[in-house]
């Protein structure tokens, strides 16, 4: 047993944990740290964002500077520093670990190698001989074309620098190549062509398998399905039935792909599925978004459990309820909206909403979830849609 120690917030014993990017999911980590007596900071890229509202302090810097990350970093000397998104300098980093500034979770290798699609997938394909969809880098129209001719149609082209379906789209015929590679240098987060062409996989469905790396070994989830909708997911939904052969090969890649990045917390393994053979797909060393269903469906939801794994703490991923989630668009383009229909929402039988508090609503951005359990997660499935149904954000 490792003997864990927590300090009292605010004083010169806090244990201080410093989250970079405070969006919804870190918004719940927060609120686990919190739970735990950890003094929280909170940075983001914009004032008042889900996170920034419930910690002990709030910063908006740039996170993809790295003297702004590391200035900030030094200033507040956190005992660990936990990357919520992709998109911050990962150097500075690794320049953190390499002083011992603060523990970086997992560690900045992995966050360097998962940011980019190209490193984690030679590290899952190449090193680790994972099974994955035919895939290949390339860094010009020809090039894609040339890849294309080796993978063939469908096939999915990609940014290797995105997320979210950024840049992402479905090539059918030789008609959509030269759509497709220019709606990637469009969606690419930073300015780098550079795309990887993979072969479409025709999966049965889909799972996110959280998995947990503990001070004292490895723990999972149940399997979460979801559903995906232009590059977004718009339900989860836990447990995920499975064959008793494609569960364990999902748990065999899940553990040789975390084994292979190390550190402590979640990671959500993303795996596609077609009868017993399991796909590695791609990995978040952190929370992941289709996770949100375990708000309710777990004793400790995913958030509590990274928390608890960064802290060397004892893990339980004991599942309590099939479940389910659904997502709240914004629906409109305005700040400050307001949420018609939360009352008729909770009138769903054992049905949560949360609202991140997010100071502007896009269309297309997730505002919040709508989170249900039930006897069978069909019941939940519905439940989550029609609660998340009932909320109207209006402008
Ligand atoms: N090779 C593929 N074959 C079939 N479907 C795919 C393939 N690649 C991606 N998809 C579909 O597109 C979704 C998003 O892809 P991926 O996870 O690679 O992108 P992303 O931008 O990282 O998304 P997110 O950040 O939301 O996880 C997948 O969950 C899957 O539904
Ligand atoms: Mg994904």
């Amino acid at each position: 047993m490792i003997d864990v120690r927590i300090g009292t917030p605010l004083s010169p014993s806090a244990t201080k944990v410093m989250l970079l990017g405070s969006g919804e999911l870190g918004k719940e980590v927060i609120i686990a740290f919190q739970r735990l007596g950890v003094e929280v900071i909170a940075v983001d890229r914009y004032d008042n964002a889900p996170g920034h509202q419930v910690a002990h302090r709030a910063f908006t810097i740039d996170m993809s500077d790295p003297t702004a990350l590391l200035a900030l970093i030094e200033a507040e000397r956190p005992d660990f520093v936990v990357p919520e998104i992709e998109a911050i300098a990962t150097d500075a980093l690794g320049t953190v670990e390499e002083r011992g500034l603060a523990t970086v979770i997992p560690n900045a290798r992995a966050t360097q190698l998962t940011m980019n699609r190209e490193g984690i997938r030679r590290l899952a394909a190449e090193e680790l001989g994972l099974p994955t969809s035919p895939y290949a880098f390339a860094d010009s129209l020809s090039d894609v074309q040339e890849a294309l001719s080796r993978i063939g149609f469908p096939a999915v082209i990609k940014p290797v620098m995105s997320s979210s379906g950024k840049g992402q789209s479905v090539v059918r015929s030789d008609d959509d190549v030269s759509s497709a590679w220019d709606y990637a240098l469009s969606g690419s987060r930073v300015d780098f062509g550079r795309v990887i062409v993979e072969g479409f996989v025709d999966f049965d469905y889909e799972i996110t398998l959280l998995t947990v790396r503990g001070a004292e070994g490895t723990y999972f989830c149940e399997p979460i399905g979801h559903l995906q909708q232009s590059g977004d997911y718009v339900e989860s939904w836990q447990p995920q039935p499975m064959s008793p052969t494609a569960l364990d090969g999902a748990r065999d890649v899940a553990r040789k792909v975390t084994d292979a990045l190390g550190g402590r917390g979640i990671f959500g393994v993303e795996l596609f599925v077609k009868g017993d053979e399991v796909y590695f797909s791609e990995v978040s060393p952190r929370p992941h978004d289709t996770g949100l269903v375990t708000l309710r469906t777990q004793r400790l939801s995913e958030f509590e459990l990274h928390a608890r794994a960064i802290l060397s703490l004892p893990i339980d991923t004991t599942l309590l309820f099939p479940g389910a989630s659904a997502v709240i668009y914004g629906g409109v383009d305005a700040a400050g909206i307001v949420f018609d229909g939360v009352e008729k929402a909770l009138e769903v039988p054992e049905t949560d909403v949360r609202l991140f508090g997010k100071p502007e609503s896009f269309l297309k951005r997730r505002m919040g979830v709508a989170v249900s359990t039930g006897p069978s997660v069909e019941v939940a499935r519905e439940r989550a849609r029609q609660a998340a149904g009932s909320v109207r954000p209006v402008g």
